[in-house]
């Protein structure tokens, strides 16, 4: 499983770069109001982001038609080579990946909470996945075994077929646990946040292992 990260935050960004870890960038609209962006420097910041990694990074359309959504998912595929364009899974959103993946443009399809949902995006065309873990687990469902279910479909159909499958990114990540599930069912990626990204390398075992390895190494003459 490859590690992207979940945020709009240049200096987290660079920072989880800098341990090597990070295949990939998730942005969404609500990330980027959370760092203070502004409308006008939005497409810079992508811009910024795209440069500091070299994998995908997922740039969110925000209208609601489709031709609206095709015209803005082409504008912000021409920002950099490695512009994902992400895109809600609704029927105007199928339409939208359909015609970008047309065009040879890797498609996000976001906002996926069903296994019909995920086949659909697949269908259309879509280079990733995206079903959402925690926002499922908020309204009293398995957000888990949800993302268990889009694993098992999709590995159904592809990679036994001629044509390249898509990837699932599990996403809306809250936990380590939600880490390690993802991981054991075989999703392709996780999208993690910063936090939960450094709660991934942290355990009290190594902490107080490396304490004790500090306490006798002091003693060696
Ligand atoms: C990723 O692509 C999503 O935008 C993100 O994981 C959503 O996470 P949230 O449900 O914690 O906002």
């Amino acid at each position: 499983m490859q590690f992207f990260i979940d945020t709009a935050d240049l200096q987290e960004i660079r920072e989880a770069a800098s341990w090597g870890v990070v295949a990939g960038v998730t942005t969404n609209p609500s990330l980027y109001a959370k760092i203070g962006g502004k409308l006008a420097d939005f497409e810079d910041h992508i811009k910024r982001i795209c440069e500091t990694v070299d994998g995908p990074v997922s740039a969110e359309v925000t209208a609601d038609d489709r031709a609206e959504m095709i015209a803005q998912g082409e504008h912000l595929a021409g920002l950099a080579d490695n512009v994902a364009v992400k895109v809600p899974t609704t029927i105007e959103g199928l339409a939208c990946c359909h015609a970008l993946a047309e065009e040879g443009i890797a498609v996000n399809m976001t906002l996926c909470f069903t296994v019909p949902q995920a086949i659909m995006a697949a269908r259309a065309g879509a280079s990733f996945i995206s079903p959402f873990i925690g926002r499922f687990d908020d309204i009293g469902e398995d957000g888990l075994a949800q993302l268990s279910e889009v694993v098992d479909a999709i590995a159904n159909y592809w990679p036994n077929e001629d044509e390249e499958g898509p990837q699932i990114i599990a996403a809306s990540v809250r936990s380590v646990n939600h880490v390690t599930q993802a991981a054991l069912m075989g999703a392709d990626i996780a999208t993690v946040p910063f936090k939960v990204l450094q709660q991934c390398v942290k355990h009290p075992l190594t902490d107080q292992g490396l304490e004790k390895f500090k306490r006798d190494w002091a003693t060696v003459r």
